[in-house]
């Protein structure tokens, strides 16, 4: 073949893979109106930081907002991409996040953290493409807060500092003191600061890079189960009654 026709067959076969991508075997998902990306769940009540998540790492195949990327355009990975889009809304489509009753909010809620905590969302196929969507832990985290409810926040402020001190001398004490480092680092001042931040302590990484605050909600989760909140800690502890944690935070709130 010389190269004109080489070049020829080339185009042809662009042409075709354009041509095919406007054949939907799974439906056609791109006949919707392209909407901005920033405007989804503007109205939401849902932490901001949540939010950002949704709409930066799930919005392309959760939403009515989908970006079409010029490689969406050929055929046969077109369709597959369709098929994502497809699939995607149904299950979940935060464009409608707003119309759903409350019940069902609070039951998608509790779908995200749980795929966000395995990392099985975003799909793989779309991480290969999309190198910075997979979450981080502090992703997991921000989605995390979706299922905080506000009677965890309610306990948490109404905590007993001097049980809680008790219970951190009875429970805690074994690994952490106040002003220094044993197998857990010092807690003086932990509440309020930016998690695994102390100087001189060795963190897991996961703890480090989490950029969680240690606000009532944090500490309420991360006492409660510190796997859900910052997967792959190495706190190797939690605090099952959640009278218990609620006084412990209200103690830790004391020693600044
Ligand atoms: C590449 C497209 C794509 C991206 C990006 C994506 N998802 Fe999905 N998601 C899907 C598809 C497809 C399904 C259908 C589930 C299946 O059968 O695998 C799904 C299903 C789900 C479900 C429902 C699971 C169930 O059991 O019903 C949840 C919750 C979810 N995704 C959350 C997320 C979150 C949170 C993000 C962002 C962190 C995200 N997804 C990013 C394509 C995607
Ligand atoms: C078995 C040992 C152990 C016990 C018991 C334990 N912790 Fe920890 N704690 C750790 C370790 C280790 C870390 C650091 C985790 C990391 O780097 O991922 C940690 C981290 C923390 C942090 C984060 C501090 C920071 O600087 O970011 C807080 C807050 C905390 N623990 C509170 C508590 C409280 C309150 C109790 C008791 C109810 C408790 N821990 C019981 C081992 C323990």
């Amino acid at each position: 073949m010389t190269r004109n026709t080489k070049l020829i067959a080339v185009l042809i076969g662009l042409g075709v893979a354009v041509s095919l991508s406007y054949i939907h075997p799974f439906g056609n998902p791109r006949a919707v109106p392209v909407l901005p990306h920033e405007s989804l769940l503007r109205d939401a009540d849902m932490p901001e930081q949540a939010r950002q998540v949704l709409v930066s790492k799930c919005a392309d195949c959760h939403s009515d907002t989908t970006h079409w990327p010029l490689y969406a355009r050929l055929a046969p990975g077109s369709w597959l991409i369709d098929r994502d889009v497809v699939m995607g809304r149904e299950h979940l489509n935060l464009s409608y996040w707003l119309d759903l009753s409350q019940d069902r909010r609070d039951m998608l809620s509790t779908e995200i953290v749980q795929q966000a905590q395995k990392g099985a969302m975003p799909l793989p196929q779309y991480r290969t493409l999309h190198w910075n969507a997979k979450l981080t832990s502090a992703d997991v985290a921000a989605l995390s807060l979706l299922t905080a409810s506000s009677e965890d926040t309610d306990l948490a402020l109404s905590g007993d500092p001097s049980r809680g001190k008790s219970i951190f001398e009875r429970r805690c004490t074994g690994c952490h003191a106040i002003d220094t480092d044993h197998e857990g680092p010092r807690l003086r001042g932990a509440f309020g600061s930016r998690a695994g931040t102390k100087a001189d302590f060795r963190y897991s990484e996961a703890l480090t890079q989490s950029s969680l605050d240690w606000t009532d909600v944090n500490l309420e989760r991360w006492l409660r189960d510190p796997d859900a909140i910052v997967p792959g800690n190495a706190m190797d502890f939690s605090v099952p009654k959640t009278k218990d944690r609620a006084d412990v935070i209200a103690y830790l709130k004391t020693i600044k």
